[in-house]
């Protein structure tokens, strides 16, 4: 490798060389891996860079599950195809963001006419047509008057849009934000301080200006709002994700909208994981027949294959903090918001979800999976301890079986990591990959619950491929299960 020296002048200045025009002089080129040499690495070389440079902690979980002796060659539909042509069943739904699979032909059709006609991708000097037409398609979907629209990159970024135009538009004298118990709106700081992680939360400084809430509890809403003419914004998941798939009892989001209506609080809904069509209707909040004042999406809306968010805004709401020249470049699109391959995969995206009926298919076949979760419920009522959910946002809640394994196998657990002790999830998921091939999710907050976000493109089929391999690993009884991933542990 060429080292360079920087001259410097006797007192030590550094000197700015001229430009050379010798073509001679380039620079020399750093030992840099090609795309096809990162097609062709195998899992070996690839765990070394995983180490070295991405995550070295996350290998220990990826270990644990076995996910680390997986190379991924191709993906369609509701598979994956790993480096020995396995073809692995995708419940995970890449935590909700492949409404449409893997690959959807229309998707891949759309963005490769878009490439060959050399569009424009930044959308900053100029207007750009797509993330016009996207913010369109998205008002259209959305009830009410919300049809205010900002386009970023990924869920976090949404969350932090909408809880800063809660902010603006709620005004200086209340700038309090409620939040729940279990929530997950996102890493970056902002929304971090809204998030009710501990391990994510740590010893950051976060913003002050938040009160947390159980979840679910109308009292609870009504009691802060009523103690602290401070609180402008209430954020809260409609189907809280990472807290383990919860939803809240009946009555309670018609009885928040009037909450907020009476004490002029903004609602925004957190629809980065359960919306775009998951719960069975586009929004979730929608089948409660209300409408927030702010709401967020993501993940799906990329159709599995790009970096797309949206925050949705009621009209006069978006206008109250950001309507004027003077106030319009606050929080305007970053770089990469609205650009224009995202903006049209979102497009086609939103276009696929109805013209393939799939937010339908999602609460019809979504109640199948329920079903059979519900009879394997029943056959194994000392396993499953509880199944929830809506469309295809299912949890799968295990008993803590720390206390009722047998004393013997007790101090064979103990060699676990400490978030696996009482869970009978890894366990399952691990076996589910290993002997089922039949990939499933994990949640933040409740190391018992099996997360399940499969694709709305999902079949009957396919749930009885994961209901079937679930009933034949869960009919092996507990002591197997245990013995039998603590064994491949030891390996
Ligand atoms: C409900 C919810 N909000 C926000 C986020 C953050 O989204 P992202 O990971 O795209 O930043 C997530 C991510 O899982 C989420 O589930």
């Amino acid at each position: 490798m060429t080292v360079m020296t920087k001259p410097s002048t006797a007192d030590g200045r550094a000197v700015v060389a001229a430009p050379s025009l010798s073509p001679a002089a380039q620079l020399a080129k750093p030992a840099l891996l090609s795309v096809e040499q990162a097609n062709a690495m195998d899992v070996a070389r690839m765990t070394d860079l995983f180490k070295a440079h991405l995550n070295p902690g996350q290998l220990h979980f990826m270990k644990l599950l076995g996910f680390h002796k997986v190379k991924i060659e191709r993906a369609e539909g509701m598979f994956y195809t790993d480096q020995n042509g396995r073809r692995i069943l995708d419940f995970f739904g890449g935590f909700g963001s492949l409404a449409l699979g893997h690959n959807h032909p229309r998707i891949l059709a759309a963005r490769k006419k878009f490439q060959e006609e050399n569009r424009h991708e930044i959308a900053i000097a100029f207007m750009s047509q797509y993330a016009a037409a996207l913010a369109h398609n998205l008002a259209q979907i959305s009830p009410g008057d919300l049809d205010m629209v900002f386009l970023g990159s990924s869920g976090s970024e949404a969350m932090e849009a909408a809880i800063k135009l809660g902010e603006r538009a709620a005004g200086p004298k209340r700038p309090k934000i409620v939040y729940a118990e279990n929530s997950f709106h996102g890493k970056t700081r902002g929304v971090l301080s809204v998030t009710d992680g501990q391990l994510y939360r740590g010893e950051f400084k976060l913003i002050d200006n938040t009160l947390r809430i159980p979840f679910g509890d109308i009292e609870a809403v009504e009691n802060a709002f009523r103690s602290d003419p401070q609180i402008g914004v209430i954020v809260l998941e409609t189907i809280q994700g990472g807290g383990g798939i919860i939803q809240a009892p009946d009555g309670y989001w018609q009885k928040l909208r009037a909450l907020c209506d009476q004490y002029g609080v903004l609602w925004i809904a957190d629809e980065v994981q359960c919306g775009v069509g998951r719960s069975g209707r586009f929004y979730a909040f929608e089948h409660f027949g209300v409408v927030p004042d702010i709401t967020a999406v993501a993940k799906s809306l990329g159709g599995g294959k790009s970096a797309m968010a949206a925050m949705i805004a009621r009209h006069d709401v978006y206008m109250k903090a950001y309507g004027t020249p003077k106030t319009a470049m606050i929080h305007a699109a970053a770089t990469f918001g609205g650009i224009g391959e995202a903006s049209i995969t979102a497009i086609e995206t939103l276009n696929v979800l109805y013209d393939e009926g799939l937010i339908d298919n999602a609460a019809v076949t979504g109640d199948y999976l329920l079903l059979r979760l519900r009879q394997l419920q029943a056959k194994y009522p000392k396993i499953i301890k509880d199944v929830r959910g809506q469309g295809f946002m299912v949890g799968l809640e295990f008993h803590d079986f720390s206390q009722t394994l047998p004393m013997v196998l007790r101090p064979v657990v103990g060699v676990l990591d400490d978030k696996l002790k009482g869970s009978l999830s890894g366990f399952v998921g691990a076996l589910l990959l290993r002997d089922y091939d039949v990939l499933v999710a994990f949640t933040e907050y409740n190391r018992n619950v099996i997360r399940l976000l499969p694709p709305l493109i999902c079949q009957r089929e396919h749930v009885d491929q994961f209901a079937d391999a679930l009933d034949s690993l869960l009919s092996r009884g507990i002591v197997a299960i245990v013995k039998d991933f603590v064994k491949s542990q030891m390996k």
